[in-house]
């Protein structure tokens, strides 16, 4: 298998079967990092890390921050509102800026799709894509397979329904692409509006009836109404959403009876999801964010790291 070493992370498309179980069990043992009494390896020292958000994030930033940080590499956190963005430059120009102070890894989340894979083809240090536009997070569908391995023990042939504002939903997106790797019948329901006109190239199965499509379902993905990125009216009202497609006590009972609940934050509570089912035992949203970080330590290592020693039961900085 080749390794990762220089290469980008721009969306899941680019990674094979092989890979991802490569990133989800190295994610195993930074995960372990974590919960140790002292949670930092010097696996890093010396590597530059730069996180550059045109978008608002909480998760995401904090836990690439935290990766960083918890490697010993040296973190910039780019504040794009303060920056010379405000006054301007160009994202080529921005990039050509920061490839001048030689970091070994960006990453980026743009309201725009296909930012990251621009900066890639600009620089020659390996780029994350964090998000970008309504195209792809793939470090969130990674956290998220890693979530659903833990507790179901495979990701093979698993029924995954996603609900909500999938035409919208880079998560969506990423999640089709990866859990079809691992051959999951993977299901999206929601309003009309928000269903994908290219459900067939994403390979999922399409619903308007939520009832139908938790029928039998191992996960059930909850998304939010991605407000930001409606043009017009495409739903009658949220009252209206959270009757007919919200989960809650009685619509997560479709599912099977041991159906994981996640959802990738920030949720909406009570519109598509009740604090009674997302604070509930099926919910494994806090999983999913301590995922994130030992995901997100696995790729930082596996990308600007690999030579380095990997970490060690005991090894502290
Ligand atoms: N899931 C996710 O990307 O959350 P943030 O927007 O808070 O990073």
């Amino acid at each position: 298998m080749p390794g990762f070493a220089n290469r980008s992370l721009l969306d899941i498309e680019g990674l094979t079967r092989a890979d991802v179980e490569r990133i989800l069990d190295t994610a195993e043992a930074f995960l372990q990092v974590s919960r140790r009494p002292v949670r930092k390896v010097p696996t890093l020292r010396g590597k530059t890390i730069i996180n550059l958000f045109y978008e608002a994030s909480t998760r995401t930033r904090t836990s690439f921050e935290l990766a960083g940080k918890r490697l010993s590499a040296d973190v910039i956190n780019m504040n794009v509102s303060a920056s010379s963005v405000k006054k301007g430059e160009t994202l080529q120009d921005t990039c050509r800026t920061l490839q001048a102070m030689h970091p070994d890894v960006i990453v980026i989340r743009h309201g725009a799709s296909g930012a990251p894979n621009y900066v890639a083809s600009k620089i020659d240090c390996s780029v994350i894509n964090a998000g970008d536009g309504m195209h792809a997070h793939p470090t969130q569908a990674l956290l998220d397979a890693f979530t659903i391995r833990r507790d179901k023990g495979t990701l093979d042939n698993l029924v995954v329904t996603i609900v909500g504002d999938i035409a919208h939903s880079r998560v969506a997106r990423s999640n089709a692409h990866l859990l079809k790797l691992f051959d999951c019948e993977v299901r999206v329901v929601g309003p009309r509006t928000l269903l994908p006109a290219a459900a067939d190239s994403l390979g999922v199965r399409v619903f308007d009836d939520l009832k139908t499509a938790l029928d039998g379902a191992d996960v059930v993905m909850v998304l939010r109404i991605q407000s930001e990125r409606l043009e017009g009216a495409l739903l009658p009202s949220m009252r209206e959403y959270a009757r007919t497609f919200g989960i809650g006590p009685r619509t997560i009972a479709y599912a099977k009876p041991d159906a994981i609940v996640m959802h990738p934050g920030p949720m909406n509570r009570g519109v598509e999801i009740e604090s009674l089912v997302a604070d509930g035992e099926r919910s494994v949203v806090l999983e999913q964010v301590e995922a994130g970080l030992a995901v997100r330590m696995a790729l930082l290592y596996l990308f600007a790291g690999e030579g380095a020693e990997p970490p060690a039961v005991g090894e502290a900085d």
